[in-house]
């Protein structure tokens, strides 16, 4: 079977590694892929951008590729997966419509509400006036995000009213998002724990993938502004089974079923954002219509199950309910990203130290670049180094002694990746 994976992140760098262990598989195309996957034996990358619909399925069907699996959001939000089907091309990835759990903060909170799926009390707004006079009548802190997609960057939880303000103006103003700016909700601050649950479904069959915790901020103690993620780890401690069975009736279940009942198939990774509060009550943070980033290099580095062969099942919609294979030790992934990131920063800078990897460590690239026998930083997360480890204390020591290999101009990192579930293991 011949494999596309549509993006150039280190998910996709974990997928193309994963994909290519199939039995099933005998190439594997990452379009455009990064420094990683162009070093990854068996692995080769294919010069078209990821939002490249036309390009790809074009791609696809010269090549006879047997399996699309897409990584990132902006093509499934576009409706690459419409685009395929229509050409009778296998892809894993949720429709158009279905994207929109992701796409529209606004749909999303509606669904949620419609299908009576515990949120956090939200209102949306277009004007701005409006959306500041509600903002008086709110206490602190409060939530402010962009409607539509904005690659992470949308969401400010603010800790005063100013802070509030200058994210609203942000997007209703200023237009700093662009169209997906043209519209913000305004919703109440929750505090718990953050998970990240995320299952593989077809929209009849549903499996659970392991569960996973994402440090959002740049900086330890998860303080600083939000990025797309600075490392995680899996399974996480906050996710007991009784909190997965939970999660599964008052989420996922419901989700599912409530698209059905609109007439929209999720088929795909889907991938809930939740707080979990003291009182062991969840309120969903959000969708995301993919798999995360970087959760994905740390499950990925678990799951035992062929990968390929559940993605192409399900693009059939023809998933078995089975009962996933995961390694029983612990994941972890740190993050190495660019000085300066999530704002301005350099690319172009030679990495050294990249390590041996073994069966326990592996790094996955993300904004690298393969340059003759080099390899370069070309985005803000540049790699996520991803270990394995008999409990997340022992993961994360592993991830950490190779971070701290690696070097190049101005890399930076956090050094408290795991910190909560390893003040539970102490
Ligand atoms: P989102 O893209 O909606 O997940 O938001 C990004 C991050 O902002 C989340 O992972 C949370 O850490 C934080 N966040 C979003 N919504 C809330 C909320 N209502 N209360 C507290 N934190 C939030
Ligand atoms: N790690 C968060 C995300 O993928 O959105």
């Amino acid at each position: 079977m011949k494999v596309l994976i549509v993006g150039s992140g280190g998910r996709e760098h974990a997928l193309a590694w994963k994909a290519k262990l199939s039995q099933l598989v005998d190439g594997v195309y990452v379009a455009p892929g990064n420094g990683g996957t162009a070093n990854e034996a068996g692995v080769t990358n294919v010069e078209i951008a990821a939002d490249d619909i036309d390009g790809l399925t074009n791609f696809a069907q010269v090549n006879e590729i047997d399996l699309t699996i897409v990584g990132p959001e902006v093509p499934l939000v576009e409706g690459i997966t419409d685009k395929f089907e229509s050409l009778n091309l296998n892809c894993f990835g949720p429709s158009k419509k279905a994207a929109q759990l992701e796409g529209s903060k606004e749909f999303m909170k509606d669904f949620l509400t419609r299908h009576e799926i515990p949120t956090a009390i939200y209102e949306s707004f277009t004007d701005l006036e409006t959306a500041l006079e509600y903002l008086k009548n709110s206490s602190i802190p409060i939530v402010i995000k962009a409607d539509g997609l904005a690659a992470g960057k949308g969401v400010t939880v603010a800790q005063s009213y100013s802070e509030a303000e200058k994210a609203i103006r942000a997007c209703l103003e200023n237009n700093t998002f662009g169209d997906a700016g043209n519209k913000v909700v305004v919703e109440e601050f929750l505090e718990g724990e953050e998970a990240s649950f995320i299952v593989l479904t077809d929209g009849k069959t549903v499996l659970p993938l392991a569960s996973s915790q994402d440090h959002k901020t740049r900086d330890n103690e998860d303080k600083g502004p939000n990025t797309g993620g600075m490392g995680a780890y899996s399974p996480a401690p906050v996710v007991t089974n009784e909190m997965h069975e939970k999660i599964m009736r008052e989420v996922i279940t419901p989700t599912i079923e409530g698209l059905t009942k609109e007439g929209i198939n999720y088929c795909g990774f889907l991938y809930a954002g939740v707080m979990i509060d003291n009182q062991q009550n969840i309120k969903v943070l959000e969708f995301n219509c993919r798999f995360g980033d970087p959760e994905t290099q740390p499950i990925l580095m678990r799951l035992e199950s062929d990968l390929v062969e559940l993605c192409f099942q399900a693009s059939k919609r023809e998933l078995q309910q089975i009962e996933l294979q995961w390694n029983p030790k612990v994941s972890l992934g740190v993050v190495m990203a660019a000085g300066g990131y999530p704002y301005e920063y350099e690319k172009g800078n030679t990495i050294e130290g990249l390590p041996l990897e073994t069966a326990n460590l592996k790094v996955f690239h993300a904004g690298t670049k393969a340059k003759n026998d080099l390899i370069e930083t070309n985005g803000g997360r540049v790699l996520c180094v991803t270990a394995l480890g008999k409990n997340t204390t022992e993961a994360q020591l592993n991830a950490y002694n190779c971070v701290e290999q690696i070097k190049w101009k101005d890399c930076f990192y956090r050094t408290d990746i795991g910190y909560r579930a390893i003040e539970r293991e102490s």
